[in-house]
């Protein structure tokens, strides 16, 4: 098990560096956004929600006049590419640079699309739109973020800097989460999404990338089930918890392809326990032929459509 420590000193080496964020405002976002912001860094981010990221930028901007760094709200539709494409623009613009994207928006699962009450040969001849769109959100949109962020960060200089993308995923992209059909398809396809990145875009582009997935987060996202949570005694993360490990991913030149868990206010990478126990589960022969395989498959370069 390898825990993820959080340095403040690290997180102090975003300073003037040019973050970009989607979902900051609110939750776990929007500690992100101050998180950084604290630490010297400029930060960009967008949200649909306008009010309540124009209200986040006033916030975070009067709660720290000392900071090297700065902060700009856009409003932002992740399902619409242009939408995400004009932030990191933006973000060029101001200062020529990218160095770190954070992909934090996210929407919960829509209630009552997998009940047998509600699902019946008449209603399924109903498309569901609403899955569809969710996904877009939480799924859809992700790949495209990161595309950009790449785009972007290979037109910055290349002077050294250490440059990152921190995808935000759950608990729910690692493992089963009971009545979370359309968040958990989502989930796990940005795990998938990092893990396909995670050989590629530190050669190709000098660019990190890890996940994080939280459990339990005392967000808005949680209402539903916060009361039995506490009652139970089970871990909770404050958001300022979950974005300090963000961060910490963002920042750390030494990660790169980690799903870290956060549970409780830590961080754990359980990438290394997955990949350390391959011969288990696969059994010891099939593994040494899947890392022979693997080799054979480089970085991918000999795929064809
Ligand atoms: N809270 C938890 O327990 C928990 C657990 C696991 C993972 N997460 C993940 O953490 C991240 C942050 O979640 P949170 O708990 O802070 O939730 P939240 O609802 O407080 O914040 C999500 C933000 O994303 C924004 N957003 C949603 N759809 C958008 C769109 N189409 N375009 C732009 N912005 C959009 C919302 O307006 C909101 O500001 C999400 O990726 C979520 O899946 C949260």
């Amino acid at each position: 098990m390898t825990a993820i420590p959080f340095s403040q000193k690290t997180l102090d080496t975003l300073s003037g560096k040019v973050v970009v964020l989607t979902g900051g405002a609110q939750g776990v976002g929007e500690a992100t956004v101050q998180l950084a912001y604290n630490a010297g860094a400029h930060v960009f981010f967008g949200d649909w929600a306008d009010d309540k990221g124009s209200a986040v930028e006033s916030a975070v901007k009067s709660s720290n006049t000392n900071s090297a760094g700065s902060v700009t709200f856009r409003k932002v539709d992740v399902r619409e590419y242009a939408s995400q494409l004009a932030l990191f623009d933006a973000a060029f613009k101001a200062h020529g640079r990218v160095d770190v994207a954070i992909s934090c928006a996210a929407v919960a699962e829509p209630p009552g699309f997998f009940e047998p009450e509600n699902l019946d040969l008449e209603s399924v001849k109903q498309e569901p739109t609403e899955l569809r769109s969710r996904l877009d959100i939480n799924l859809t949109s992700v790949l495209m973020f990161s595309r950009m962020a790449l785009a972007y960060m290979k037109a910055s200089p290349q002077d050294g800097t250490s440059r990152s993308i921190v995808l935000v995923s759950s608990i729910a992209g690692i493992t089963e989460a009971p009545g979370l059909f359309a968040y958990s398809t989502a989930k796990h396809g940005v795990i998938g999404l990092m893990r396909a990145l995670r050989p590629y875009a530190p050669l190709r582009y000098g660019v990190r990338v890890n996940a994080i997935c939280p459990w339990a987060t005392d967000t808005q996202l949680l209402a539903g089930v916060k009361d039995k949570w506490i009652q139970e005694k089970l871990p909770l993360n404050q958001p300022a918890d979950v974005a300090g490990m963000i961060l910490q991913c963002a920042a750390d030149s030494t990660l790169n392809g980690k799903s870290v868990f956060v549970a409780g206010g830590k961080g754990i990478d359980t990438e290394e326990g997955y990949d350390k126990t391959q011969g288990q589960w696969m059994g010891e022969q099939l593994a040494e032929e899947w890392n022979r395989g693997q080799r054979v498959l480089g970085l991918g370069d000999g795929w064809t459509n």
